[in-house]
């Protein structure tokens, strides 16, 4: 990637693991000055990082509050924190449908508006949401997560409506890539072999997905071409082959393929 500006400013959610530490990285080799967030930024690698927890408003609006410098000036915002909660729809306990949209759509909405009102009014930027393949083929037993992934698609597609030219708007839907996400992923009451299957083939996608840094290779190259819009990154399979399958089949079909894929196409709910 050629050398950025004098040190223009990019800001990654979620930095210290997976994917926002491998495109801070690249960001970093790029010439930004990059700013990480984590919940613990004592225990943090050698960096500038500041306290997040976008799970709780009243975090991120205190991050807000005495952070208005670097929304304000971010060249590049990447909204990339996030993790999952698994578990049938009927055991999610309103606390964790809650802590699910404020971590991946509320909190980064949030955040998104001072950085998008900045980057309109000094006519640059790039913003990135890092949103899912979970957008067109959701993931069982991920109610929360499929939705607010799915909302924050639209939030991304909403705004390249409004973007002057010079702002670009990433909406980001990588398939499963290789990270803790899924360690770091809680999970709801219930059990059954039907759930435990899918949670089998669930970690087995994403163990056998490219590693985070190929993702974010794709995304940094995306960045520096200037691109805008839906950009997706993972397997040939599931990036290519699978939507382009899915688009030539009925929908009870589609439906019977995509639980075959979690293993469970002749199990009954
Ligand atoms: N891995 C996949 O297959 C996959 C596929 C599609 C989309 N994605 C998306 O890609 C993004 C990165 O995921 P990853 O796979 O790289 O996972 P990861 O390695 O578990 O990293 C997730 C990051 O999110 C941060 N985070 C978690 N909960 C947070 C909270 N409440 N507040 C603030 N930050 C929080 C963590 O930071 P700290 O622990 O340092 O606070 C961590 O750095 C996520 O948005 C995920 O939904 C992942």
């Amino acid at each position: 990637m050629e050398e950025a500006r004098s040190q223009a400013l990019a800001v990654v959610t979620g930095a210290r693991s997976g994917l926002g530490a491998a495109v801070a990285a690249g960001l970093r080799r790029a010439g930004y000055r990059v700013v990480g967030t984590t919940r613990q930024p004592s225990t943090a690698p050698e960096g500038e990082w500041r306290a997040l927890d976008l799970a709780d408003p009243a975090d991120v609006e205190r991050f807000a509050r005495e952070h208005a410098d670097l929304l304000a000036e971010a060249e590049v915002w990447i909204n990339n924190a996030g993790a999952g909660c698994f578990g049938p729809f009927s055991e999610w306990r309103a606390e964790d449908i809650r802590a699910q949209l404020e971590l991946l759509l509320t909190g980064p909405m949030h955040l998104c508006q001072p950085v998008f009102k900045a980057m309109v009014a000094r006519g640059h930027g790039c913003l990135v949401n890092v949103s899912s393949l979970s957008v067109e083929f959701p993931l069982p037993y991920m109610p929360a997560y499929n939705a607010a992934k799915a909302g924050l698609s639209q939030l991304s597609q909403t705004l390249l409506l409004e973007a002057p030219a010079g702002v670009r708007v990433i909406d980001f839907q990588p398939g499963d890539f290789r990270t803790d996400f899924n360690r770091n992923l809680q999970r709801t009451r219930g059990s059954g072999a039907r759930l435990e299957r899918v949670w089998q083939y669930l970690d087995r996608h994403l163990q056998s997905g490219p590693p985070a840094e190929a993702i974010a290779r794709t995304l940094l190259a995306a960045i520096q071409r200037g691109h805008r819009g839906r950009l997706r990154a993972g397997s040939t399979f599931q990036t290519r082959l699978a939507p382009w399958g899915a688009g030539l089949l009925p929908a009870r079909l589609r439906r019977r393929a995509h639980l075959a894929y979690y293993g469970v196409g002749e199990m009954r709910a």
